[in-house]
């Protein structure tokens, strides 16, 4: 039995039924739905719908669904279409036809989008401490890492030393914006539906504002046609979660890379790393590979959603029945990710030796041009008489440490015996001093920012 089939002689066809049932994956706000309701009882109380004894029982009976739910005792009927009806349909067993009260002056159309909201609203501080803790584990990396210096890339060329901890803490960072996208979305998720109706507004006199307050929205939506249409915020919390899966995946990126013999600048601990089959020798970083992969699949949910909501009609219409299972895919997808990159993240060792050894001389070129600059002569022609060193060097196959000094000094008169200091990478280093430099001062003013947002 159905709770719309008045109007219908036959019954719905089975598979037709089966596409139209959204159960499986609605039932995941059973406890927003019956919170809900509760709501809505209380509000079609004050609003006189209902009497104090109908009030009581439709209240006690929807404790008891809650109860049922929590406890895991609630069993679900083949006839429940989705989480909407289920609840009504137990409340029915429980109380008898006052049940049938509650559904005055709403719509499952109101309701849905009430409850795929308040959804959202637990989710988020959950994302948020899973995205804290990789945080934690990321600025704990960067303390340990001392004065530890490594290459720095551009184009994954060679290209300045810099410290690891500042490594460490540039993925920090993007971490950071994804937390504060997420607390900005909040404003745009605490916009209350219910009492829209099924699109054009409720007809009881329910005052939204306290029914709002009393469900922990901000307020009453003001367009009833656009409140149970609008899907921004699905739209926009996928973003805000696929965002943080590009930024996974860019750190899985480099440590796959940096774990390979070809870099060797980390080792993953065995705890979190996988074996081959038929080689006995692989270790191999598969958590990131799946991170790196699961921010593809992330992308296309995204996307999906987007496609779904292109051009549909005003108002509600079936399509949006498709806005929750991407939403929640997405969800359990980072809530897995998360823990396991902190995970590994705590576990993994660096080899500064290694880090070391990959630094060059002739990632200090630009220093030698700024040798130079410091002698007074202009930047873009420091920049050619060191490029011009670079290519010297490089056909006699020996560093730019390894330059004679005459060498040095037919480029350019200016060339001094200290020249040679410029090679020293943590002089390099020590030299990006300004806010959000390499430095170790400014590397250390970093970490003390970092560890106030945790
Ligand atoms: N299962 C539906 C959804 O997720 C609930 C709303 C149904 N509304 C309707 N008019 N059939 O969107």
């Amino acid at each position: 039995m159905t709770l719309w089939g008045g109007r219908f002689s036959t019954k719905l066809n089975e598979q037709a039924w089966d596409l139209n049932s959204s159960l499986p994956v609605d039932q995941r706000m059973a406890i927003q739905d019956v919170d809900g309701s509760l709501a809505w009882a209380k509000a079609l109380h004050l609003a006189g719908i209902l009497q104090d004894e109908e009030h009581a029982s439709i209240a006690l009976g929807l404790d008891t669904v809650k109860k049922e739910f929590i406890s895991g005792k609630f069993s679900f009927i083949d006839s429940d279409e989705d989480i909407h009806t289920a609840v009504e349909r137990r409340l029915m067993d429980l109380i008898g036809s006052t049940a049938g009260k509650l559904h005055t002056g709403r719509s499952r159309n109101d309701q849905v989008a009430t409850d795929f909201r308040m959804w959202m609203l637990q989710a988020i501080p959950e994302l948020d401490a899973a995205l804290k803790d990789v945080q934690s584990s990321l600025v704990e990396n960067a303390e340990s890492a001392g004065k530890t210096i490594m290459p720095g890339y551009t184009h994954l060329q060679r290209a300045q030393p810099i410290l690891l901890s500042h490594w460490w803490l540039s993925h920090y960072w993007p971490l950071q914006r994804d937390r504060e996208r997420l607390f900005d979305l909040t404003a745009r998720v605490s916009i209350l539906p219910l009492g829209s109706a099924a699109l054009a507004g409720t007809p009881v006199s329910v005052n939204r504002n306290v029914l709002a307050k009393s469900l922990g929205f901000a307020k009453p939506s003001r367009n009833s046609l656009d409140a149970v249409s609008d899907r921004d915020f699905a739209a926009e919390y996928l973003f805000c979660a696929t965002m943080v899966g590009i930024h996974l995946s860019k750190l899985a990126e480099q440590i796959v890379l940096y774990t390979s013999a070809e870099f060797g600048f980390f080792e993953l601990s065995d705890a979190f790393s996988t074996g081959s089959s038929i080689m006995p020798q692989k270790k191999n970083p598969d958590m990131f590979e799946l991170t790196r992969g699961k921010a593809g699949t992330m992308i296309g949910m995204l996307t999906g959603l987007l496609a779904t909501l292109k051009g549909l009609p005003s108002t509600y219409d079936k399509d949006l029945q498709e806005d929750k299972q991407p939403v929640f895919q997405a969800t359990d997808t980072l809530l897995k990710i998360l823990p396991v990159i902190a995970g590994a993240l705590r576990t993994i060792t660096a080899k500064p030796e290694r880090m070391r050894n990959a630094i060059d001389s002739f990632m200090m070129a630009t220093d030698l041009a700024d040798y130079l600059v410091s002698k007074g002569i202009p930047f873009r022609e420091t920049h050619s008489i060191a490029g011009k060193a670079v290519r010297e060097a490089g056909e006699k196959n020996i560093g730019l440490d390894e330059l004679p000094l005459e060498a040095y000094q037919a480029l350019c008169p200016a060339f001094e015996a200290d020249v040679y200091q410029v090679f020293d990478p943590m002089k390099s280093i020590e030299k990006r001093n300004a806010i959000g430099g390499t430095s170790l001062q400014s590397v250390k003013k970093q970490i003390t920012e970092c560890r106030k947002n945790l």
